[in-house]
This record gives C-alpha cells, sequence and structure tokens, in this order.
C-alpha cells in the first residue's frame, strides 16, 4: 500500500520587510495544511550535531528554521530528499509516513516545528528497518 499521499515541499511564508527588524508570520491551514496541536523548537545544538532519524506514522510537521541553517533529510524508503534551511520566511512541509532526520545544525541555530499532533511517544518509528516494513504494509 502506499502509503504516501502527499510530498514533502518548501512553503514560502509571508515577509514583511522593515528596518526596524522584518517580520513573518503562519497560519494553520493556510501557510501549513493541518491544524497546528504542537510547537516545538531544538536549540543550543552544538555546530554540526545531528539529531536521530525517525517517523511518524500519522503526524505531519513544518519546519522553520529561525535562526542559523540546518538539514532536513527526507526519506520515503526508496529515495532521498535533503533540504535545507537557512532563512526564517521559508518552511519545509513534511507529511506523515516519512522518515526524516535533521542535521549539520550551525552553531546557534534554532529549529521550530509546527506539528498536527500532540506528543505521542506510538505515533513513532524509530527503526529505520521496521519503517520500511511499515511503507511495504
Ligand atoms: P525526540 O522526538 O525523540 O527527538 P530526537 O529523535 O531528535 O532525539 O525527542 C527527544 C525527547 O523529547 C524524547 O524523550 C521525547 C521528548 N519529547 C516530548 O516530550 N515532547 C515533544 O513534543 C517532543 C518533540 C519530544
Amino acid at each position: 500500500m502506499d502509503r504516501l499521499i502527499d510530498t514533502p515541499h518548501i512553503v514560502e511564508l509571508p515577509k514583511m520587510p522593515d528596518a526596524r527588524g522584518n517580520l513573518s508570520f503562519i497560519e494553520q491551514c493556510r501557510h501549513v495544511p493541518f491544524r497546528i496541536q504542537r510547537v516545538y523548537w531544538i536549540y543550543d545544538v552544538p555546530g554540526g550535531e545531528g539529531r536521530c532519524g525517525h517517523a511518524y506514522r500519522t503526524g505531519e510537521e513544518f519546519i522553520v528554521a529561525l535562526s542559523g541553517s540546518f538539514d532536513v533529510k527526507v526519506d520515503d524508503g526508496v529515495a532521498e530528499t535533503v533540504f535545507t534551511l537557512n532563512r526564517s520566511y521559508r518552511g519545509l512541509y513534511v507529511p506523515a509516513g516519512y522518515w526524516r532526520t535533521i542535521d549539520d545544525f550551525s552553531t546557534n541555530s534554532v529549529a521550530m516545528v509546527l506539528s498536527s499532533t500532540a506528543y505521542d511517544e506510538d505515533d513513532y518509528i524509530r527503526d529505520y528497518n521496521q519503517y520500511l516494513k511499515f511503507r511495504d504494509e
């Protein structure tokens, strides 16, 4: 069964340029295609570090580099695509069912993640072989 009904893609966010500092914003169901149930952020990551890969069975995510840069690798079990995020007016939509890894954080980078679900460990697939089985179910 093909569980992947949408593909990861970059979304350009509104940007209000201003000499006093630029402003961008996100509205649910407009810039992200889901209702936002949770926001978390990853920070104080030593330069060059990365986070483990995992997939969510149902959770969708929208990832923004609020500061600095990092790479999001998205893998559907066949091919991997790398998205470098380094602008705070651009986000990456990751549909449910993709294996995703975030790495190569720059020093002082901040990754903000909007999620379609509350935190639920049961929604995680943390083993890549188990992920491949999930994809084939
Ligand atoms: P996790 O998603 O496992 O991060 P990574 O795969 O990059 O290591 O999260 C790390 C820890 O934080 C884990 O113990 C679960 C906890 N956590 C929450 O309690 N709530 C959350 O919303 C998230 C994202 C993680």
